[in-house]
């Protein structure tokens, strides 16, 4: 083992770096694959340089010290967590939540015991947790006549005091409807801080979900937990670990929301899966029920649309962008489905792209949308039929293929699933999430080799880009985070 000149850098041997790297997972969860290193050197030769380490040999023995050990691995902590996060991250999570979760706990109280209680784990900088406040307070009938405790927890103690205080720049509301700001944020400075109404609903605890007990430290008889993104740096037999404490920590018939990017599939069998349109999530069977076992893909991605083209295609490949451009006389019309579409009015929606596809036959862009609204509404097969009938026409068409390969592999259709994503990275090979849901198909099919070959097609794509940039045709996964997706889907083969 070396050390370095401190301020950003420390150099480890393969032996030292190892035992750093299995004394933060023990004690975090944590992992550091080597690739990830340097982030792990920057917050060590931070805290190396805080206490005036000598060597880290000097430093590990610090970390293990009953006087200062304790102290010390949160400060650590505080350095090496990743808080990515913003109001109603993953929309369709929260749809769920608003419009099934909530009514079936209101249902479930029956006039009785009216009280909820929620855990947002890796809550982060607060955003989740007061989504989940806002999310009640929209919903349920008379709030004030509900005891409602909302706890959020954390590792990290900077983002806990972030969350306590619930002021907020402007990057946190990407994802949140706007009308909600007026509603329950005022001004403050350049910020905006959360009403008195949510703040009061929700409390911040430091609680590692790793190495604290949970029941014991009041995160039981939870109605709800979210636990999203958290895991994802964790490695499997952490994650095992604890998706079944929380299993425990939920009443019988209690949600697990997990995020978007990740599965209980290969993990735990004992939740039931919930599916949704655009989302799923799971389910604490009720006492003495037995879980049918299913496997759990990712929801398909709900695509950025935004106009529409009728020109018949040129032939070669081409980027799945190309679809988007439109005549100007059907953008107006266009324009007015799509809307109700992002509304959520899916109804009028398809209505409306029905008809623009009567008036203008070559407007193919019109049925393809009918099939996503018909995938978002759960309607799988009669989306699969109407993609097909839209593939028979033009045959490159990416965004269709990419569709009915996610559709495909929620039914279960796993080799038509890969002959679909395969065609669908033929047709534009730099659209991420298209290789990546191709590695999750193969690893379902326990194709290794295959599955080893898609994710890293994906990072080749990704690392082409901004590392805090949304990835395309994703909800709201960022490059950076779906790398590490990637990096740990890799490390797991
Ligand atoms: C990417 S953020 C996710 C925030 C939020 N759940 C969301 O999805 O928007 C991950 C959070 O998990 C926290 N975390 C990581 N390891 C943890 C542990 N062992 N116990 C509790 N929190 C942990 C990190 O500090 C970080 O704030």
């Amino acid at each position: 083992m070396t050390s370095g000149s401190a301020d950003t850098r420390v150099t480890l041997s393969d032996d030292t770096f190892k035992q750093f790297q299995r004394f933060i997972i023990e004690q975090s969860g944590l992992y550091f694959a080597r690739e990830r290193e340097d982030a792990l050197m920057v917050g060590l030769a931070e805290r190396m340089a805080a206490t005036g380490a000598a060597s880290a040999q000097d430093y590990f023995e610090r970390l293990n010290d009953e006087r200062h050990g304790q102290q010390e691995r949160k400060a650590l902590f505080d350095l090496l967590t990743i808080g990515e996060t913003s109001f109603f991250r993953n929309p369709a999570q929260f749809s769920a939540f608003t419009d099934l979760v909530i009514p079936q706990l209101i249902q479930r109280s029956g006039g009785g015991k009216r009280s909820i209680r929620i855990w947002s784990a890796g809550c982060s900088s607060g955003e989740e947790a007061y989504t989940v406040a806002i999310c009640l307070l929209e919903t349920l009938p008379t709030p004030d006549g509900w005891t409602v405790e909302i706890i959020g927890t954390d590792i990290n103690q900077r983002s806990l005091e972030l969350a306590r205080q619930g002021l907020y720049r402007g990057r946190a509301f990407r994802t949140m409807p706007p009308a909600y700001l007026d509603k329950y944020f005022h001004k403050d400075g350049d910020e905006y801080r959360i009403n008195p109404e949510v703040r009061a609903r929700v409390r911040f605890v430091y609680h590692n979900m790793v190495r604290d007990p949970y029941v014991p430290m009041g995160l039981g008889e939870c109605d709800v937990i979210f636990c999203r993104n958290v895991t994802i740096y964790f490695p499997l037999d952490v994650t095992k670990r604890v998706v079944e404490k929380m299993f425990y920590s939920l009443v019988p018939e209690g949600y697990l929301f997990i995020g978007h990017a990740e599965t209980l599939w290969l993990i735990t069998d004992k939740y039931r899966t919930i599916e949704y349109p655009q989302t799923f999530f799971y389910q604490r069977p009720p006492v003495g029920k037995r879980v049918d076992v299913k496997v759990a893909p990712r929801p398909f991605a709900p695509l950025p649309v935004v106009a529409a083209r009728s020109e018949t295609a040129p032939p070669g490949r081409r980027s799945f962008a190309s679809h988007r451009t439109a005549p100007p006389a059907v953008t107006e019309a266009f324009t007015r489905a799509l809307g109700a579409y992002h509304r959520k009015a899916y109804e009028e929606a398809f209505e409306q792209f029905v008809r623009l596809s009567k008036e203008q036959p070559n407007l193919l862009r019109a049925v393809f949308m009918q099939g996503l609204i018909l995938a978002n509404q759960g309607r799988y097969e009669p989306a699969v039929d109407l993609l097909r009938q839209l593939l028979q026409r033009d045959n490159l068409y990416g965004e269709a293929y990419y569709l009915l390969g996610v559709l495909h592999q929620k039914l279960g259709e796993l080799d038509q699933a890969v002959g679909a994503l395969q065609k669908a990275v033929y047709v534009d090979p730099n659209v991420a999430v298209a290789h990546y849901q191709l590695g999750e198909v193969f690893r379902q099919q326990q194709q290794a080799d295959k599955a080893t070959r898609a994710y890293r097609n994906a990072i080749s794509v990704l690392t082409t880009q901004p590392g805090d940039q949304f990835v395309a045709y994703s909800e709201d996964l960022t490059v950076g985070l779906l790398i590490k997706v990637c990096q740990q889907r890799l490390e797991s083969m």
